[in-house]
C-alpha cells in the first residue's frame, strides 16, 4: 500500500456554524475581503447578519462579487487593481465559482503577476511558491467540494478556450465553514446539477486508479449519504437533514478528489467547459449515466472480477440496500440508478446550452482518461457524447 493524503482545512461543519465566522476571521486579523456570487447571498437575510457579525468586531470589510465561473481576467482584476484594501484573510462564501475564485486571489494576491502564469497547462512553467493570504471557504452549494481541494478552477472560455487549474497544497483552505443552513436557499435545479457533480466525484475518486484505503472509506461514506439524500433534497429543499447529508457528501467528495483524482466525466468536464459556456455540475450530471455504462461494459467485456467492477457492485449495494445478488446485479443496478436520477432531475442535453454535433470529434480527442480505470478511445467518448448532445 502506497499513498499520499494532502493536508485538509480545519473543518467547522453543521447547522449554525456560520455564526462563529467572525471569531475566526478575527484570528487572522481586521481586515476582511469577502467574496461572493453576484446577488443571492448579499441580498439574504444571511449576509446581514455576517456583515452584523463582522462589523460588531470591527474588522473592516471590502466586498468582491463575482458572476459566473473565474476567468484570468477577473482574478487580475481584483488582485491588481486599486479597488480594494490588502487583507489579512480572504473569505468565499458561495457555489463552487465563487469559492474557486477566492482561492485564487488568496493565492494571487502577493504575486501581482497575471494568474494565466501560473495555470496548468497554459502559464510558462512558472511554479508557484504557496505563498497566500490566508482563506476561508463557505459553501452555499452541497456539490464541487472546493473546500477542501487544493486547487482553484480558472476558464476562458470560446475557440482556444480552457479550463485549467491554479494548484498548489497550500492553496487549501485553512479554516472550511459547511453550514448546511446556507443551502436551503439552493435553487432546485442548482441542487440537482451540484448533487450530480458531488456524486460524480465520489464515484469516480472511488474507481480511480489512484484511490487509496483513506479515499475509499471517505467516498463510501459520501456515497451512502447520496444514497439515502440527494433525491430528497431536490424535491423537498427544506429539508435539513437531507441538505446536511449532502454538505457531509460534497465535503468527502472534496476530499477524495484532491487525493485520487478524478474520472473520464470530469475529462469531458475540462474538455467541454473550456470550449462551451456550460455549468460545471450539468455537465457532469448529464454525461454521468451514459459515461458510467460505457465504462462497466468495458469493464465487463475484459474482467467480470475486476476491481473497478467490484467497486461498482459495492456502490450498487449501497442504493440497493440489499447485499444477496451477485456483484454484477448491483454493478449493473447503479448504472440504471444514476440513468433514472438524469431522468428523473430532468438534467438538460449539451445542446440545449449550446454544444455544437460538430464539435464532438474535437471534444473527445481532447478529453483526458487519466484515473480512470479504462482508458476510453476516441470513438468510444464521441459515443458517450452522442447520447447526451
Ligand atoms: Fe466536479
Amino acid at each position: 500500500m502506497k499513498f499520499n493524503f494532502a493536508r485538509i482545512p480545519q473543518i467547522l461543519f453543521g447547522p449554525g456554524k456560520i455564526q462563529g465566522l467572525p471569531g475566526v476571521i478575527g484570528k487572522y486579523g481586521k481586515q476582511v475581503l469577502l467574496v461572493t456570487g453576484k446577488s443571492s447571498l448579499s441580498e439574504s437575510a444571511s449576509w446581514d447578519k455576517i456583515i452584523m457579525g463582522i462589523s460588531h468586531e470591527k474588522i473592516a470589510w471590502d466586498h468582491f462579487s463575482v458572476q459566473g465561473e473565474p476567468s484570468p481576467g477577473m482574478i487580475d482584476a481584483c488582485v491588481m487593481g486599486e479597488n480594494f484594501r490588502e487583507p489579512d484573510v480572504v473569505v468565499a462564501i458561495g457555489g463552487g465559482s465563487v469559492l474557486d475564485a477566492g482561492k485564487a486571489i488568496s493565492a494571487m494576491w502577493k504575486k501581482h503577476e497575471p494568474v494565466r502564469f501560473y495555470l496548468e497547462g497554459v502559464g510558462d512553467g512558472r511554479e508557484h511558491d504557496g505563498q497566500k493570504i490566508p482563506f476561508i471557504a463557505i459553501p452555499t452549494t452541497a456539490g464541487t467540494g472546493s473546500e477542501a481541494t487544493k486547487n482553484a478552477v480558472i476558464s476562458e472560455v470560446g475557440p482556444g478556450g480552457f479550463k485549467r487549474s491554479l494548484r498548489h497544497d497550500q492553496f487549501v483552505p485553512e479554516i472550511a465553514i459547511i453550514d448546511p443552513d446556507l443551502t436551503v436557499n439552493c435553487p432546485k435545479e442548482i441542487t440537482a446539477w451540484s448533487g450530480m457533480d458531488a456524486f460524480t466525484q465520489l464515484l469516480e475518486s472511488y474507481l480511480s486508479t489512484e484511490a487509496s484505503p483513506m479515499t475509499d472509506a471517505l467516498a463510501l461514506s459520501g456515497l451512502k449519504r447520496i444514497a439515502g439524500s440527494l433525491e430528497k433534497a431536490v424535491s423537498d429543499p427544506d429539508d435539513l437533514s437531507a441538505r446536511t447529508d449532502m454538505a457531509y457528501a460534497a465535503l468527502c467528495s472534496g476530499i477524495t478528489l484532491a487525493n485520487a483524482g478524478l474520472g473520464v466525466v470530469h475529462g469531458f468536464a475540462s474538455s467541454i467547459g473550456g470550449r462551451f459556456q456550460i455549468p460545471h455540475g450539468l455537465i457532469c450530471g448529464t454525461l454521468m449515466g451514459v459515461a458510467n455504462e460505457f465504462l462497466l461494459n468495458n469493464l465487463l467485456k475484459n474482467d467480470t472480477s475486476s476491481l473497478a467492477v467490484k467497486k461498482y457492485a459495492e456502490t450498487g449495494r449501497i442504493f440497493h440496500e440489499t447485499s444477496n445478488r451477485d456483484g454484477i446485479f448491483y454493478a449493473e443496478f447503479i448504472i440504471n440508478k444514476i440513468h433514472d436520477l438524469v431522468e428523473k432531475f430532468n438534467l438538460p442535453r449539451l445542446s440545449d446550452f449550446g454544444f455544437d454535433r460538430a464539435e464532438i470529434e474535437n471534444i473527445a480527442r481532447s478529453t483526458s482518461c487519466k484515473y480512470n480505470p479504462v482508458n476510453h478511445d476516441v470513438s468510444e467518448l464521441a459515443g458517450m457524447l452522442e447520447r447526451r448532445v
